[in-house]
Protein backbone atom coordinates (compact mmCIF):
# COMPACT_ATOMS: atom_id res chain seq x y z
CA UNK A 1 0.00 0.00 0.00
CA UNK A 2 1.39 3.69 -0.68
CA UNK A 3 0.56 6.19 1.24
CA UNK A 4 -2.45 7.55 -0.22
CA UNK A 5 -4.13 3.97 0.28
CA UNK A 6 -2.81 3.51 4.09
CA UNK A 7 -4.51 6.86 4.74
CA UNK A 8 -7.63 5.73 3.30
CA UNK A 9 -7.02 2.61 4.78
CA UNK A 10 -6.91 4.13 8.37
CA UNK A 11 -10.16 6.14 7.40
CA UNK A 12 -11.62 3.28 6.78
CA UNK A 13 -10.84 1.65 10.39
CA UNK A 14 -12.14 5.14 11.67
CA UNK A 15 -15.33 5.09 10.16
CA UNK A 16 -15.82 1.19 11.18
CA UNK A 17 -14.88 2.06 14.55
CA UNK A 18 -17.20 5.06 15.30
CA UNK A 19 -20.05 3.16 13.62
CA UNK A 20 -20.50 1.00 17.04
CA UNK A 21 -22.52 -1.43 16.41
CA UNK A 22 -24.34 -0.04 12.95
CA UNK A 23 -26.62 1.56 12.38
CA UNK A 24 -29.91 -0.54 13.08
CA UNK A 25 -28.54 -0.86 17.07
CA UNK A 26 -28.28 3.13 16.76
CA UNK A 27 -31.56 3.46 15.62
CA UNK A 28 -32.90 1.10 18.87
CA UNK A 29 -30.30 2.92 20.89
CA UNK A 30 -32.66 6.70 19.66
CA UNK A 31 -35.58 4.97 20.05
CA UNK A 32 -35.40 4.17 23.45
CA UNK A 33 -34.42 8.07 24.15
CA UNK A 34 -31.19 7.33 24.34
CA UNK A 35 -28.15 8.87 22.80
CA UNK A 36 -25.05 7.18 21.82
CA UNK A 37 -21.67 6.78 23.69
CA UNK A 38 -20.07 8.84 21.02
CA UNK A 39 -23.07 11.30 20.85
CA UNK A 40 -22.62 11.74 25.13
CA UNK A 41 -19.13 12.28 24.64
CA UNK A 42 -19.88 15.13 22.17
CA UNK A 43 -22.27 16.83 24.51
CA UNK A 44 -20.45 17.09 27.38
CA UNK A 45 -17.12 17.98 26.12
CA UNK A 46 -16.06 21.60 24.53
CA UNK A 47 -16.13 21.28 20.96
CA UNK A 48 -12.82 19.33 19.28
CA UNK A 49 -11.43 18.80 22.66
CA UNK A 50 -12.16 15.21 22.42
CA UNK A 51 -9.08 13.04 22.20
CA UNK A 52 -9.99 8.99 21.78
CA UNK A 53 -7.40 6.06 23.50
CA UNK A 54 -7.84 3.00 22.21
CA UNK A 55 -10.22 3.11 19.03
CA UNK A 56 -8.93 -0.12 17.51
CA UNK A 57 -8.66 -2.30 20.79
CA UNK A 58 -10.31 -5.42 19.99
CA UNK A 59 -11.56 -8.41 22.56
CA UNK A 60 -9.18 -11.83 22.89
CA UNK A 61 -12.12 -13.83 22.92
CA UNK A 62 -12.01 -17.03 20.87
CA UNK A 63 -14.75 -19.36 22.65
CA UNK A 64 -18.60 -19.13 21.64
CA UNK A 65 -17.62 -17.87 17.85
CA UNK A 66 -16.60 -14.90 19.85
CA UNK A 67 -13.43 -14.80 17.27
CA UNK A 68 -15.41 -13.40 14.63
CA UNK A 69 -17.51 -11.19 16.27
CA UNK A 70 -14.92 -8.34 16.84
CA UNK A 71 -16.16 -4.63 16.29
CA UNK A 72 -13.01 -1.90 16.87
CA UNK A 73 -13.03 -0.11 20.37
CA UNK A 74 -14.91 -3.51 22.61
CA UNK A 75 -17.98 -1.66 23.10
CA UNK A 76 -16.66 1.31 25.18
CA UNK A 77 -15.22 4.69 23.93
CA UNK A 78 -12.20 6.49 26.09
CA UNK A 79 -10.28 9.42 25.94
CA UNK A 80 -9.98 13.08 27.51
CA UNK A 81 -11.25 16.57 26.65
CA UNK A 82 -11.79 19.55 28.37
CA UNK A 83 -15.46 21.08 29.72
CA UNK A 84 -15.42 24.78 30.08
CA UNK A 85 -11.85 24.66 29.22
CA UNK A 86 -10.60 22.37 32.64
CA UNK A 87 -9.15 18.41 31.61
CA UNK A 88 -11.51 15.53 32.42
CA UNK A 89 -11.05 12.03 31.51
CA UNK A 90 -14.07 9.83 30.69
CA UNK A 91 -15.09 6.48 29.59
CA UNK A 92 -18.77 6.05 27.64
CA UNK A 93 -19.95 2.23 27.66
CA UNK A 94 -21.44 1.77 23.96
CA UNK A 95 -24.78 -0.29 24.26
CA UNK A 96 -24.58 -1.39 20.57
CA UNK A 97 -21.60 -2.94 20.85
CA UNK A 98 -22.59 -7.07 22.57
CA UNK A 99 -24.93 -4.67 25.50
CA UNK A 100 -21.48 -2.93 26.50
CA UNK A 101 -21.28 -5.74 28.34
CA UNK A 102 -17.35 -5.72 29.73
CA UNK A 103 -14.84 -7.65 28.53
CA UNK A 104 -10.72 -8.07 29.73
CA UNK A 105 -9.84 -5.30 26.72
CA UNK A 106 -12.85 -3.32 27.64
CA UNK A 107 -11.46 -3.26 31.06
CA UNK A 108 -8.50 -2.61 30.72
CA UNK A 109 -9.42 0.33 28.25
CA UNK A 110 -11.50 1.79 30.78
CA UNK A 111 -8.01 1.04 33.24
CA UNK A 112 -5.87 2.98 31.15
CA UNK A 113 -7.78 6.47 30.85
CA UNK A 114 -8.73 5.97 35.03
CA UNK A 115 -4.55 5.75 35.62
CA UNK A 116 -4.36 8.65 33.38
CA UNK A 117 -6.68 11.21 35.41
CA UNK A 118 -5.19 10.01 38.84
CA UNK A 119 -1.51 10.64 37.23
CA UNK A 120 -2.30 13.71 35.94
CA UNK A 121 -4.86 14.85 39.09
CA UNK A 122 -7.96 15.54 36.90
CA UNK A 123 -11.56 14.78 37.23
CA UNK A 124 -12.76 11.43 36.01
CA UNK A 125 -16.47 11.06 34.04
CA UNK A 126 -17.95 7.59 34.04
CA UNK A 127 -20.71 7.43 31.45
CA UNK A 128 -22.68 3.20 32.03
CA UNK A 129 -25.29 1.89 29.58
CA UNK A 130 -24.37 -1.76 29.80
CA UNK A 131 -25.43 -5.26 30.21
CA UNK A 132 -22.65 -6.29 33.03
CA UNK A 133 -20.01 -9.22 32.23
CA UNK A 134 -19.54 -10.23 29.34
CA UNK A 135 -20.88 -13.20 29.23
CA UNK A 136 -19.06 -15.14 26.69
CA UNK A 137 -15.53 -13.98 28.99
CA UNK A 138 -16.21 -15.34 32.23
CA UNK A 139 -13.53 -14.54 34.66
CA UNK A 140 -11.58 -12.29 32.84
CA UNK A 141 -14.71 -9.52 32.70
CA UNK A 142 -14.65 -10.10 36.46
CA UNK A 143 -11.28 -9.18 36.57
CA UNK A 144 -11.69 -6.23 34.83
CA UNK A 145 -14.54 -4.83 37.16
CA UNK A 146 -11.93 -5.87 39.88
CA UNK A 147 -9.20 -3.58 38.51
CA UNK A 148 -11.91 -0.51 37.92
CA UNK A 149 -12.98 -0.98 41.53
CA UNK A 150 -9.48 -1.02 42.82
CA UNK A 151 -8.45 2.46 40.87
CA UNK A 152 -12.31 3.84 41.95
CA UNK A 153 -10.70 3.78 45.83
CA UNK A 154 -7.02 4.72 44.92
CA UNK A 155 -8.69 7.42 43.06
CA UNK A 156 -10.99 8.36 45.73
CA UNK A 157 -10.57 11.99 47.64
CA UNK A 158 -7.50 12.45 44.74
CA UNK A 159 -9.93 13.07 41.85
CA UNK A 160 -13.56 13.97 41.89
CA UNK A 161 -15.33 11.27 40.00
CA UNK A 162 -18.94 11.44 38.68
CA UNK A 163 -20.92 8.12 37.34
CA UNK A 164 -23.71 8.72 35.02
CA UNK A 165 -26.29 5.83 34.72
CA UNK A 166 -27.56 5.75 31.55
CA UNK A 167 -28.98 2.33 30.70
CA UNK A 168 -29.00 -0.46 32.30
CA UNK A 169 -26.07 -1.25 35.07
CA UNK A 170 -26.87 -4.73 37.03
CA UNK A 171 -24.71 -7.12 39.44
CA UNK A 172 -21.26 -6.24 40.49
CA UNK A 173 -21.19 -3.50 38.05
CA UNK A 174 -23.09 -0.63 40.46
CA UNK A 175 -20.11 -1.25 42.78
CA UNK A 176 -17.76 1.38 40.32
CA UNK A 177 -20.37 3.95 40.27
CA UNK A 178 -21.31 3.50 44.45
CA UNK A 179 -17.60 3.75 44.73
CA UNK A 180 -17.19 7.29 43.10
CA UNK A 181 -18.55 10.95 44.46
CA UNK A 182 -21.75 11.71 43.05
CA UNK A 183 -24.16 9.23 40.79
CA UNK A 184 -26.86 10.83 38.42
CA UNK A 185 -29.52 8.74 37.01
CA UNK A 186 -31.49 9.43 33.67
CA UNK A 187 -35.28 8.83 34.50
CA UNK A 188 -37.22 5.92 32.53
CA UNK A 189 -34.19 4.28 31.05
CA UNK A 190 -31.60 3.64 33.88
CA UNK A 191 -31.73 1.33 36.63
CA UNK A 192 -29.21 -0.10 38.94
CA UNK A 193 -29.77 -3.33 41.33
CA UNK A 194 -27.31 -5.98 42.14
CA UNK A 195 -29.65 -8.67 40.68
CA UNK A 196 -32.67 -8.13 38.64
CA UNK A 197 -36.62 -8.51 38.98
CA UNK A 198 -36.63 -12.43 38.00
CA UNK A 199 -33.98 -13.60 40.20
CA UNK A 200 -35.18 -11.80 43.26
CA UNK A 201 -38.71 -13.59 42.37
CA UNK A 202 -36.91 -16.96 42.31
CA UNK A 203 -35.32 -16.62 45.30
CA UNK A 204 -37.84 -14.32 48.00
CA UNK A 205 -41.44 -14.57 45.65
CA UNK A 206 -41.02 -10.91 45.56
CA UNK A 207 -42.79 -9.34 42.33
CA UNK A 208 -41.38 -6.11 41.33
CA UNK A 209 -40.89 -4.19 37.89
CA UNK A 210 -37.28 -3.10 36.88
CA UNK A 211 -38.20 0.99 37.29
CA UNK A 212 -39.73 0.01 40.49
CA UNK A 213 -36.66 -1.80 41.78
CA UNK A 214 -33.77 0.38 40.72
CA UNK A 215 -34.90 3.16 38.78
CA UNK A 216 -33.88 6.62 38.73
CA UNK A 217 -36.31 7.49 40.97
CA UNK A 218 -36.01 4.58 43.77
CA UNK A 219 -32.30 5.53 44.16
CA UNK A 220 -32.88 9.12 44.51
CA UNK A 221 -36.01 8.72 47.02
CA UNK A 222 -36.15 5.41 48.47
CA UNK A 223 -32.00 4.36 48.53
CA UNK A 224 -29.82 7.09 48.64
CA UNK A 225 -27.25 5.28 46.07
CA UNK A 226 -28.21 8.19 43.53
CA UNK A 227 -27.69 12.32 43.73
CA UNK A 228 -29.60 13.45 41.10
CA UNK A 229 -32.59 12.16 38.70
CA UNK A 230 -32.16 13.82 35.10
CA UNK A 231 -34.95 13.35 31.98
CA UNK A 232 -32.81 13.20 29.30
CA UNK A 233 -29.20 12.33 28.58
CA UNK A 234 -28.39 15.96 27.43
CA UNK A 235 -29.80 17.30 31.48
CA UNK A 236 -27.47 15.00 32.85
CA UNK A 237 -24.54 15.84 31.27
CA UNK A 238 -25.34 19.07 31.87
CA UNK A 239 -25.47 18.54 35.54
CA UNK A 240 -22.04 17.30 35.42
CA UNK A 241 -20.79 20.72 33.84
CA UNK A 242 -22.68 22.40 36.59
CA UNK A 243 -21.15 19.73 39.47
CA UNK A 244 -17.74 20.51 37.49
CA UNK A 245 -17.97 23.90 38.69
CA UNK A 246 -17.81 23.67 42.34
CA UNK A 247 -14.54 21.19 42.21
CA UNK A 248 -11.05 21.37 41.77
CA UNK A 249 -8.97 19.47 39.47
CA UNK A 250 -7.23 16.91 42.81
CA UNK A 251 -7.56 17.57 45.95
CA UNK A 252 -4.21 19.77 45.88
CA UNK A 253 -6.30 22.46 44.49
CA UNK A 254 -8.72 25.03 45.58
CA UNK A 255 -11.90 24.96 43.81
CA UNK A 256 -12.56 27.47 40.78
CA UNK A 257 -13.27 30.93 41.88
CA UNK A 258 -16.14 32.58 39.67
CA UNK A 259 -16.12 36.48 39.32
CA UNK A 260 -18.92 37.37 41.72
CA UNK A 261 -21.63 39.27 39.89
CA UNK A 262 -23.64 40.25 43.40
CA UNK A 263 -23.29 42.37 46.07
CA UNK A 264 -21.55 41.40 49.21
CA UNK A 265 -22.88 43.37 51.54
CA UNK A 266 -26.30 42.48 50.25
CA UNK A 267 -28.73 42.35 53.23
CA UNK A 268 -32.08 41.06 53.24
CA UNK A 269 -35.11 42.12 55.73
CA UNK A 270 -36.97 39.33 54.42
CA UNK A 271 -34.52 37.54 56.19
CA UNK A 272 -36.16 38.57 59.88
CA UNK A 273 -39.33 36.80 58.68
CA UNK A 274 -38.31 33.74 57.40
CA UNK A 275 -38.07 31.57 61.10
CA UNK A 276 -41.74 31.52 62.74
CA UNK A 277 -42.25 33.38 65.92
CA UNK A 278 -43.59 30.10 67.11
CA UNK A 279 -40.98 27.36 67.53
CA UNK A 280 -43.45 24.46 66.66
CA UNK A 281 -43.92 26.21 62.98
CA UNK A 282 -42.14 24.68 60.39
CA UNK A 283 -40.66 26.53 57.23
CA UNK A 284 -37.98 26.22 54.62
CA UNK A 285 -34.62 26.51 55.38
CA UNK A 286 -33.46 26.29 51.88
CA UNK A 287 -35.70 30.11 51.62
CA UNK A 288 -32.80 31.31 53.96
CA UNK A 289 -29.68 29.59 51.91
CA UNK A 290 -31.05 31.34 48.81
CA UNK A 291 -31.63 34.87 49.94
CA UNK A 292 -27.65 34.19 51.34
CA UNK A 293 -25.76 33.13 48.73
CA UNK A 294 -24.30 34.44 45.13
CA UNK A 295 -27.61 35.35 42.90
CA UNK A 296 -29.80 33.38 45.07
CA UNK A 297 -28.70 30.14 43.67
CA UNK A 298 -28.46 26.81 45.27
CA UNK A 299 -27.69 23.15 43.49
CA UNK A 300 -29.59 20.96 46.16
CA UNK A 301 -27.97 17.28 46.13
CA UNK A 302 -29.78 14.46 46.89
CA UNK A 303 -32.89 16.47 47.10
CA UNK A 304 -35.34 13.50 47.12
CA UNK A 305 -33.75 11.70 49.65
CA UNK A 306 -33.71 11.88 53.72
CA UNK A 307 -35.82 15.20 53.24
CA UNK A 308 -34.95 16.18 56.50
CA UNK A 309 -31.58 17.48 55.79
CA UNK A 310 -30.68 19.73 52.66
CA UNK A 311 -27.13 19.40 51.65
CA UNK A 312 -25.84 21.27 48.08
CA UNK A 313 -23.25 23.53 46.51
CA UNK A 314 -23.12 26.95 46.13
CA UNK A 315 -21.34 30.35 45.78
CA UNK A 316 -20.18 32.76 48.29
CA UNK A 317 -18.54 35.99 46.61
CA UNK A 318 -17.80 33.59 44.24
CA UNK A 319 -16.04 30.70 46.09
CA UNK A 320 -17.88 27.22 46.04
CA UNK A 321 -19.24 26.61 48.73
CA UNK A 322 -20.85 22.98 50.46
CA UNK A 323 -23.85 23.77 52.44
CA UNK A 324 -25.45 21.61 55.00
CA UNK A 325 -29.01 22.55 56.64
CA UNK A 326 -31.34 20.92 58.83
CA UNK A 327 -34.88 21.02 57.36
CA UNK A 328 -37.88 21.94 59.38
CA UNK A 329 -40.40 21.42 56.92
CA UNK A 330 -40.15 17.67 57.10
CA UNK A 331 -39.56 15.76 60.39
CA UNK A 332 -39.07 18.96 62.10
CA UNK A 333 -35.45 18.58 60.93
CA UNK A 334 -34.56 16.06 63.15
CA UNK A 335 -31.15 13.29 62.46
CA UNK A 336 -32.50 9.70 61.65
CA UNK A 337 -30.27 7.11 60.27
CA UNK A 338 -30.85 8.21 56.36
CA UNK A 339 -29.99 12.31 57.15
CA UNK A 340 -27.27 10.94 59.01
CA UNK A 341 -25.38 9.40 57.07
CA UNK A 342 -26.57 12.01 54.29
CA UNK A 343 -24.70 14.89 56.30
CA UNK A 344 -21.91 12.80 56.85
CA UNK A 345 -20.95 11.44 53.35
CA UNK A 346 -21.67 15.29 51.62
CA UNK A 347 -19.24 16.64 54.02
CA UNK A 348 -16.65 14.16 53.91
CA UNK A 349 -16.77 15.26 50.31
CA UNK A 350 -16.46 18.84 50.27
CA UNK A 351 -13.78 18.26 52.73
CA UNK A 352 -11.91 15.88 50.66
CA UNK A 353 -11.67 18.42 47.59
CA UNK A 354 -11.50 21.54 49.52
CA UNK A 355 -14.75 22.78 49.33
CA UNK A 356 -15.54 25.04 52.46
CA UNK A 357 -19.01 24.12 54.60
CA UNK A 358 -21.40 26.18 55.81
CA UNK A 359 -24.09 24.94 58.08
CA UNK A 360 -27.60 26.29 59.21
CA UNK A 361 -28.88 24.53 61.53
CA UNK A 362 -32.55 24.15 63.23
CA UNK A 363 -32.51 20.58 65.09
CA UNK A 364 -34.80 19.34 67.94
CA UNK A 365 -32.65 16.35 68.26
CA UNK A 366 -32.16 13.00 67.02
CA UNK A 367 -35.81 10.67 65.86
CA UNK A 368 -36.54 8.65 69.33
CA UNK A 369 -38.14 5.31 68.03
CA UNK A 370 -37.16 1.90 68.40
CA UNK A 371 -36.60 1.09 64.40
CA UNK A 372 -33.97 4.20 64.43
CA UNK A 373 -32.01 2.44 67.78
CA UNK A 374 -32.60 -1.12 65.98
CA UNK A 375 -30.94 0.59 62.78
CA UNK A 376 -28.15 1.50 64.49
CA UNK A 377 -28.86 5.42 64.84
CA UNK A 378 -25.95 5.59 67.48
CA UNK A 379 -23.27 4.33 64.77
CA UNK A 380 -25.02 6.18 61.97
CA UNK A 381 -25.52 9.54 63.88
CA UNK A 382 -22.10 9.32 64.83
CA UNK A 383 -20.78 9.58 61.53
CA UNK A 384 -21.79 13.16 61.33
CA UNK A 385 -19.44 13.95 64.26
CA UNK A 386 -16.86 11.73 62.41
CA UNK A 387 -17.13 13.72 59.20
CA UNK A 388 -16.94 17.38 60.66
CA UNK A 389 -14.44 16.71 63.27
CA UNK A 390 -12.21 15.36 61.06
CA UNK A 391 -12.87 18.08 58.37
CA UNK A 392 -10.10 20.94 58.29
CA UNK A 393 -11.90 22.93 55.10
CA UNK A 394 -13.16 26.32 56.73
CA UNK A 395 -16.48 25.53 58.67
CA UNK A 396 -18.90 28.03 59.37
CA UNK A 397 -22.35 27.70 61.27
CA UNK A 398 -25.54 29.52 61.75
CA UNK A 399 -28.06 28.22 64.49
CA UNK A 400 -31.82 30.12 62.83
CA UNK A 401 -33.85 28.22 65.74
CA UNK A 402 -33.52 24.66 68.04
CA UNK A 403 -30.24 23.21 68.54
CA UNK A 404 -30.65 20.76 71.10
CA UNK A 405 -28.59 18.05 72.89
CA UNK A 406 -26.60 15.64 71.04
CA UNK A 407 -27.53 17.79 67.65
CA UNK A 408 -26.40 20.70 68.91
CA UNK A 409 -22.67 19.39 69.11
CA UNK A 410 -23.40 17.19 66.28
CA UNK A 411 -24.75 19.95 63.48
CA UNK A 412 -21.03 21.24 63.46
CA UNK A 413 -21.13 23.15 66.90
CA UNK A 414 -17.48 25.14 68.24
CA UNK A 415 -16.49 21.19 69.90
CA UNK A 416 -15.86 19.82 66.63
CA UNK A 417 -13.56 22.72 65.65
CA UNK A 418 -16.03 24.79 63.67
CA UNK A 419 -13.91 28.05 63.02
CA UNK A 420 -17.25 30.63 63.11
CA UNK A 421 -20.55 29.70 65.13
CA UNK A 422 -23.19 32.37 64.26
CA UNK A 423 -26.78 32.43 65.90
CA UNK A 424 -29.69 34.64 65.03
CA UNK A 425 -31.72 35.77 67.90
CA UNK A 426 -34.27 33.57 67.86
CA UNK A 427 -31.82 30.47 68.16
CA UNK A 428 -33.02 27.96 71.39
CA UNK A 429 -29.59 26.39 72.25
CA UNK A 430 -29.70 23.98 75.13
CA UNK A 431 -29.36 20.60 76.37
CA UNK A 432 -33.21 19.60 75.59
CA UNK A 433 -36.43 21.47 74.82
CA UNK A 434 -37.62 23.89 77.34
CA UNK A 435 -41.03 21.21 77.15
CA UNK A 436 -39.19 18.16 78.00
CA UNK A 437 -36.40 20.13 80.34
CA UNK A 438 -39.17 21.57 83.06
CA UNK A 439 -41.21 18.34 83.17
CA UNK A 440 -37.96 17.09 84.65
CA UNK A 441 -36.34 19.51 86.80
CA UNK A 442 -39.54 21.08 87.99
CA UNK A 443 -41.34 17.53 88.51
CA UNK A 444 -41.95 18.03 92.03
CA UNK A 445 -43.16 21.99 91.92
CA UNK A 446 -45.42 20.55 88.90
CA UNK A 447 -46.84 17.36 91.12
CA UNK A 448 -47.20 19.91 94.16
CA UNK A 449 -49.16 22.45 92.48
CA UNK A 450 -53.11 23.21 92.93
CA UNK A 451 -53.17 23.96 89.09
CA UNK A 452 -50.60 21.56 87.77
CA UNK A 453 -51.18 22.69 83.98
CA UNK A 454 -50.50 26.26 84.63
CA UNK A 455 -47.68 25.60 86.81
CA UNK A 456 -45.87 23.83 84.07
CA UNK A 457 -46.67 25.87 81.36
CA UNK A 458 -45.40 29.00 83.45
CA UNK A 459 -42.34 26.99 84.69
CA UNK A 460 -41.68 26.03 80.80
CA UNK A 461 -42.03 29.39 79.70
CA UNK A 462 -39.91 30.59 82.70
CA UNK A 463 -37.37 28.30 81.45
CA UNK A 464 -37.43 29.01 77.38
CA UNK A 465 -37.08 32.68 78.57
CA UNK A 466 -33.85 32.37 80.76
CA UNK A 467 -32.47 28.88 78.89
CA UNK A 468 -33.60 28.78 75.36
CA UNK A 469 -31.78 31.26 73.64
CA UNK A 470 -28.31 31.87 72.30
CA UNK A 471 -27.28 34.18 75.12
CA UNK A 472 -26.08 31.21 77.38
CA UNK A 473 -24.09 29.54 74.63
CA UNK A 474 -22.94 33.05 73.81
CA UNK A 475 -21.48 33.65 77.45
CA UNK A 476 -19.24 31.46 77.15
CA UNK A 477 -17.92 31.72 73.34
CA UNK A 478 -19.63 28.45 72.07
CA UNK A 479 -21.42 30.79 69.81
CA UNK A 480 -19.22 34.19 68.13
CA UNK A 481 -21.55 36.03 67.71
CA UNK A 482 -25.49 36.91 67.92
CA UNK A 483 -26.49 37.86 64.61
CA UNK A 484 -29.21 39.81 62.66
CA UNK A 485 -30.82 37.92 59.96
CA UNK A 486 -30.91 40.20 57.30
CA UNK A 487 -26.84 40.60 57.65
CA UNK A 488 -26.11 36.92 57.13
CA UNK A 489 -24.92 37.04 53.55
CA UNK A 490 -22.33 40.05 54.73
CA UNK A 491 -21.38 37.85 58.14
CA UNK A 492 -20.91 34.86 55.71
CA UNK A 493 -19.06 36.08 53.45
CA UNK A 494 -16.44 37.97 56.18
CA UNK A 495 -16.15 35.05 57.41
CA UNK A 496 -15.00 32.80 54.72
CA UNK A 497 -12.52 35.54 53.64
CA UNK A 498 -11.12 35.71 56.67
CA UNK A 499 -10.35 31.67 56.38
CA UNK A 500 -9.31 31.94 53.04
CA UNK A 501 -5.85 30.55 54.33
CA UNK A 502 -6.98 28.32 57.11
CA UNK A 503 -4.25 26.11 58.13
CA UNK A 504 -4.79 22.87 60.39
CA UNK A 505 -4.68 19.30 60.89
CA UNK A 506 -5.69 16.38 63.21
CA UNK A 507 -3.31 14.02 64.67
CA UNK A 508 -1.24 11.61 62.11
CA UNK A 509 -2.65 8.25 61.70
CA UNK A 510 -2.99 5.47 58.78
CA UNK A 511 -6.60 6.60 58.43
CA UNK A 512 -9.51 6.97 61.08
CA UNK A 513 -11.89 3.99 61.43
CA UNK A 514 -15.58 6.09 60.71
CA UNK A 515 -18.54 3.92 62.45
CA UNK A 516 -19.86 2.38 59.24
C1 LIG B 1 -22.79 -10.49 26.52
C2 LIG B 1 -24.69 -9.25 26.27
C3 LIG B 1 -24.75 -9.02 27.67
C4 LIG B 1 -23.74 -9.61 28.47
C5 LIG B 1 -26.42 -8.02 26.77
N1 LIG B 1 -25.75 -8.60 25.76
N2 LIG B 1 -25.83 -8.27 27.95
N3 LIG B 1 -23.72 -9.97 25.71
N4 LIG B 1 -22.77 -10.32 27.85
N5 LIG B 1 -23.71 -9.43 29.80
C6 LIG B 1 -26.07 -8.57 24.35
C7 LIG B 1 -27.36 -9.30 24.06
O1 LIG B 1 -27.11 -10.69 23.89
C8 LIG B 1 -27.79 -8.67 22.75
O2 LIG B 1 -27.03 -9.19 21.71
C9 LIG B 1 -27.34 -7.23 22.94
O3 LIG B 1 -26.36 -7.24 23.97
C10 LIG B 1 -28.46 -6.30 23.35
O4 LIG B 1 -29.11 -6.91 24.45
P1 LIG B 1 -30.69 -7.07 24.52
O5 LIG B 1 -30.98 -8.11 25.52
O6 LIG B 1 -31.24 -7.27 23.14
O7 LIG B 1 -31.12 -5.63 25.02
P2 LIG B 1 -32.30 -5.25 25.98
O8 LIG B 1 -33.55 -5.99 25.59
O9 LIG B 1 -32.34 -3.77 26.00
O10 LIG B 1 -31.89 -5.80 27.43
C11 LIG B 1 -30.75 -5.28 28.08
C12 LIG B 1 -30.39 -6.14 29.31
C13 LIG B 1 -30.29 -7.62 28.88
C14 LIG B 1 -31.49 -5.96 30.37
C15 LIG B 1 -29.10 -5.61 29.86
O11 LIG B 1 -29.46 -7.73 27.74
C16 LIG B 1 -29.71 -8.49 29.94
O12 LIG B 1 -30.43 -8.88 30.87
N6 LIG B 1 -28.45 -8.83 29.80
C17 LIG B 1 -27.78 -9.75 30.69
C18 LIG B 1 -27.51 -9.05 31.99
C19 LIG B 1 -26.66 -9.91 32.88
O13 LIG B 1 -27.16 -10.89 33.46
N7 LIG B 1 -25.36 -9.59 32.92
C20 LIG B 1 -24.43 -10.32 33.69
C21 LIG B 1 -24.61 -9.83 35.09
S1 LIG B 1 -23.42 -10.52 36.16
P3 LIG B 1 -27.68 -9.65 20.34
O14 LIG B 1 -26.52 -9.94 19.44
O15 LIG B 1 -28.52 -10.83 20.63
O16 LIG B 1 -28.50 -8.48 19.89
C22 LIG B 1 -22.30 -9.36 36.20
C23 LIG B 1 -21.26 -9.65 37.19
C24 LIG B 1 -20.39 -8.48 37.39
O17 LIG B 1 -22.32 -8.40 35.56
C25 LIG B 1 -19.63 -8.69 38.65
C26 LIG B 1 -18.65 -7.62 38.87
C27 LIG B 1 -18.00 -7.80 40.21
Amino acid sequence: MDIEQKIQDLKKRIAEAELGGGEKRIKEQHDKGKLTARERIDYLLDKGSFQEIDKFVVHRCHDFGMEKNKIPGDGVVTGYGTVNGRRIFLFAQDFTVLGGSLSEMFGQKICKVMDLALQNGAPMIGMNDSGGARIQEGVMSLGGYGEIFKRNVWSSGVIPQISLIMGPCAGGAVYSPALTDLVIMVKKTSNMFITGPQVIKAVTSEEVTAEELGGAMTHNTKSGVAHFAEDTDQAALDRVKEILGFFPQNYREKPPVLPCTDDVDRRDEGLNKVVPTNPKLPYDMRDIIRKVMDNNTFLEVQKYFATNMVVGFSRLNGHPVGIIANQPKFLAGCLDINASVKCARFVRMCDAFNIPLITFVDVPGYLPGVNQEYGGIIKHGAKILFAYSEATVPKITVVTRKAYGGAYIAMSGKHLAADVNYAYPTAEIAVMGPEGAANIIFRKEIAEAKDANATREKLIEEYRDNFASPFRAAEVGYIDAVIFPEDTRPKLVNALMMLQNKKTSIPERRHGNIPL
